[in-house]
C-alpha cells in the first residue's frame, strides 16, 4: 500500500496549476468533506460546451490540493461530456498514486468538477445533473473504507 506523497503529489502542492477564482464563471462547484473539513471551489468557463477555462480554491490538505490541481489540469480544454467522465481513482493515478487515507481528497476533486458542470447546467437550461450531497459522498467512502 502506498503510504507516502508521490514526486508529483509534491510538486501539484507546492505549485499548483490553475489557482484562483474566475469572477465571471459559467459554473461553480463547491464541495466539503463533513469529516475533515477541508473545502475546494472550482470555477469554469464554457464555450460550445468545452471547458475554456477552469481554476480552484481549495482550503485543504495537500493531497486535497493536489488533486484539484491535477483535476483542473485534466479537464481544461475539455467538453462537459468528457470532463464528467473524470474519475477520483483517474486523478489519483495522474498524480503517480495517492496513500489510501487520502483517497477521500481525491473525491473532493471528482465532484467539485461535477458540481461545477451541474450549476453550468441548471443555469444555461434549468436542469441540472444528479449530483450528491456531502453527507452522501462520505457515507459512500466509509462503506468502501
Ligand atoms: Fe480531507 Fe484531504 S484530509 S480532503
Amino acid at each position: 500500500m502506498n503510504q507516502a506523497y508521490s514526486t508529483k503529489v509534491m510538486e501539484h502542492f507546492a505549485s499548483p496549476h490553475n489557482v484562483g477564482e474566475i469572477p465571471d464563471a459559467d459554473g461553480v462547484g463547491k464541495v466539503g468533506n463533513p469529516v475533515c473539513g477541508d473545502i475546494m471551489n472550482m470555477y469554469i468557463k464554457v464555450e460550445n460546451d468545452v471547458i475554456t477555462d477552469v481554476k480552484f480554491k481549495t482550503f485543504g490538505c495537500g493531497a486535497a490540493i493536489a488533486t484539484s490541481s491535477m483535476a483542473t489540469d485534466l479537464i481544461k480544454g475539455k467538453t462537459l461530456d468528457e470532463a464528467l467522465k473524470l474519475t477520483n481513482d483517474a486523478v489519483a493515478e495522474a498524480l503517480g498514486g495517492l496513500p489510501k487515507v487520502k483517497m477521500h481528497c481525491s473525491v473532493l476533486a471528482e465532484q467539485a468538477v461535477r458540481r461545477a458542470i451541474d450549476d453550468y447546467l441548471k443555469r444555461k437550461t434549468g436542469k441540472g445533473l444528479d449530483v450528491k450531497s456531502d453527507e452522501e459522498l462520505h457515507e459512500e467512502e466509509a462503506v468502501e473504507a
